[in-house]
């Protein structure tokens, strides 16, 4: 009998879920949000969710594979410039969302740079994180500065992720071009890369690996180091002194999409209120661009920071975005440490 029932919910469910069709997203947010999104937005309204995990610089490489023969509808978030990139170079398709006005500002500058072909789904800033615990250990004082990580002392001690694949990173060379001008930004990378362990594929590697203690500091968003307190570990943040970059992370819809308007319903529901929550509710604490979001209490004060006037338009060029990771490959991954 229990049998009978499940099968009989088991059908229901799927003649739903055929009812309302599927929609095929590629999430760069970390795996909880994703996850969460994924379930709540199929419970509610029956439709199939397909969610591959990626980071930006990845997602946007997959797209780019699969141009000729699209598998994506959408693609939920992920740093600003490669969905910036990925408009200018075709891959995604013009949308003006009646939602766009309850965004704020920067939200909808992140649109109408790009054609609409993105939207701003949260914004974040760039800066370090720091183990509470082994830095006492070695007694060593935080880094305050962009400066400060070109230190000795920091040897093999910071971690960031690889700019190729993460656009955490690329968001930090782009910041620095813009606050030392390109050649005493890819000098400084060059002295900063003493100072690396290791570059991690995902943004999100090296503040779980501070969290870990397994590297003293990493250069991060500011709003992926409370989850890693929240589970106990000794995570502190600071911004540098001499200004800092931060993200538009981004949504745009894929051109050539199969299930398109499944995937224009996704992107209408990912921009409500109510929506945008569940990314403090998964312990991520980007500030959401709705208006109308209750900003939780862990998301940096963007007042208390000091921030650069970050060129989205430029930094996410598609020449532009080639050709300082190209410069970076060469420049300074290429280099002994
Ligand atoms: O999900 C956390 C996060 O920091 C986002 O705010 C950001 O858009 C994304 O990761 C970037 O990930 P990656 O650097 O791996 O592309």
């Amino acid at each position: 009998m229990k049998k009978q029932i499940l099968a009989a919910t088991l059908f229901a469910v799927s003649m739903a879920a055929s009812a309302q069709g599927q929609v095929n997203i590629i999430c760069s947010v970390q795996a909880e949000w994703c996850n969460m999104i994924s379930t709540v937005y199929a419970r509610t309204t029956g439709t199939k969710v397909n969610m591959a995990l990626k980071g930006s610089g990845e997602a946007l490489a997959q797209l780019i594979a699969e141009k000729d023969n699209p598998k994506t509808d959408v693609w939920f978030g992920g740093t600003g410039d490669p969905h910036l990139q990925a408009a200018e170079s075709g891959l995604t398709i013009e949308y003006k969302s009646p939602t766009l006005a309850q965004l704020y500002p920067w939200a909808q500058q992140q649109a109408e740079q790009s054609g609409f072909k993105t939207v701003g789904i949260y914004s974040g800033p760039l800066g370090f994180g720091y183990n509470t615990e082994l830095l006492k250990k070695k007694k060593l004082a935080p880094p305050k500065s962009w400066a400060d990580l070109l230190k000795p002392e920091w040897k093999g001690d910071i971690q960031v992720a690889n700019p190729a694949s993460s656009g955490t990173a690329y968001t930090m060379i782009a910041t620095l071009v813009q606050l030392m001008g390109e050649d005493k930004a890819f000098e400084y990378l060059k002295g900063l890369h003493r100072n690396v362990s290791q570059y991690t594929r995902s943004g999100t590697g090296p503040i779980k690996a501070v969290a870990r203690g397994e590297t003293a500091v990493s250069i991060s968003f500011v709003h992926d180091a409370p989850q890693e307190r929240m589970q106990g570990f000794p995570v502190e943040t600071v911004t540098p002194a001499e200004g800092t970059g931060s993200e538009i992370g981004s949504m745009s819809l894929i051109k050539g999409a199969r299930n398109l308007d499944a995937a224009k319903k996704f992107y209408e529901w990912a921009l409500t209120p109510q929506a945008q929550t569940f990314g403090a509710a998964a312990k991520q604490f980007q500030l959401p661009s709705n208006k109308s979001t209750p900003v939780d209490a862990n998301v940096p004060d963007f007042k208390k920071i000091k921030m650069i006037n970050y060129d989205y338009a430029k930094y996410g060029a598609s020449a532009e975005r080639r050709r300082l990771i190209a410069r970076w490959e060469k420049e300074v991954n290429s280099l002994p440490r």
